[in-house]
């Protein structure tokens, strides 16, 4: 296999991964969430290079990313409740999930066989220029192994995937380090289908400000047997290897325990998500400390209980599907 080319964001490292998207090869690249592993959206060789890389069911769709609102509202059927959440986060970490435009190049192994798609338009200026530079859409799941932990940073992107991606681009560590929030708007409400970046209390306040009901409905996670009718919601998808406890006090023994707030850490790294009870800080700490953490080998992981409010919901949400009994 060859090795993975690391290189930081500049006019040549765009045009390199340009040509490489135009001939159908992987790149990885920075969001404000998480890296992603990117392709040509239109190209369903490329698109089956992702799946294959990150050995990921297939029934799991990709989130197209574009430059612009306007690039996005060719490939996806513009609905009110896309207006009004478009204007008020994009660009930025939120994905929209709508129908798809029957005149829309994205190939159908992007959207998994479904008649919807998920578009995005991220806010990080290296994953601009590379979506303007490019022109078409990208689809790209988080940089990762299918059912692990998403990358933050580009040692991530390299330990899970290093010999499968070509090139990755460096654009520091993300800044939020969780993924979008996901919001079907293709039904008269809005459906949550992944708390994420951005709260669902900002999703209300921006639909009520754009004149909609605020109401939100929720979809429930499914069980791991379940063939997953709203994808992305397996309940053990961000799995680290050792095994994970959630709302600890204190360690037990043969944990390593990250803490949260005045709930210390434990174990050999003593990790606080957040020393001063900061969920933004916790968020963008999140997976790296989930990472670091599995890597010391414990079997055991426990997390200080995190309040559910804001930002924590989506980071419960992670916790709860790390912690989930799965089938292997
Ligand atoms: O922050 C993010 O969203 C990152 C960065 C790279 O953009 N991407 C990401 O992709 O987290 P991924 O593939 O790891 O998660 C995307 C989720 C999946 O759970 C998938 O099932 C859901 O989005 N999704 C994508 N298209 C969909 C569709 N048409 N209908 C329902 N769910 C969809
Ligand atoms: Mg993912």
């Amino acid at each position: 296999m060859a090795m993975i080319e690391v290189t930081p964001i500049s006019d040549a490292s765009i045009a390199a991964a340009v040509k490489r998207l135009k001939s159908g090869d992987l790149v990885a690249f920075p969001t404000e969430t998480v890296y992603g592993l990117g392709a040509d959206a239109t190209n369903a060789s490329a698109v089956a290079k992702i799946f294959a890389a990150k050995r990921r069911p297939e029934f799991n769709p990709l989130i197209s990313h574009v430059a612009s609102r306007d690039a996005a509202f060719e490939l996806g059927e513009e609905t009110p409740i896309a207006t009004a959440l478009s204007n008020a986060f994009w660009p930025g970490p939120l994905t929209l999930i709508l129908q798809r435009k029957a005149s829309s190049p994205v190939s159908i192994l992007t959207t998994a066989g479904l008649p919807k798609v998920g578009l995005r338009v991220p806010a990080h200026a290296g994953a601009q220029m590379l979506l303007e530079a490019f022109g078409k859409p990208v689809a790209a799941p988080s940089a990762n192994p299918s059912g692990k932990i998403s990358p933050s940073n580009v040692n991530h992107v390299v330990n899970g995937l290093g010999e499968s991606v070509g090139l990755l681009l460096d654009g520091g560590p993300c800044a939020s380090g969780l993924e979008s929030t996901i919001i079907d708007c293709t039904n008269s409400k809005p459906r949550l289908l992944r708390p994420g970046g951005i709260t669902r209390e900002a999703v209300a306040t921006a639909l009520s400000e754009a004149g909609l009901d605020p109401a939100i409905t929720v979809a429930k996670p499914l069980e791991n047997s379940e063939k997953p009718v709203a994808p992305g919601q397996l309940v053990s998808h961000y799995a680290p290897r050792a095994r994970l406890r959630m709302a600890a006090e204190a360690r037990q023994h043969g944990e390593e325990m990250i803490g949260f707030g005045p709930i210390h850490g434990a174990g050999s790294l003593r990790l606080n998500l957040s020393p001063s009870g900061n969920l933004i800080e916790a968020a963008a700490n999140l997976f790296s400390m989930l990472h670091a953490a599995d890597a010391t080998g414990s079997a055991y992981i426990s997390v200080a209980k995190i309040p559910d409010t804001g930002l924590g919901e989506a980071i419960n949400d992670r916790l709860r599907r790390a912690a989930a009994p799965r089938p292997d």
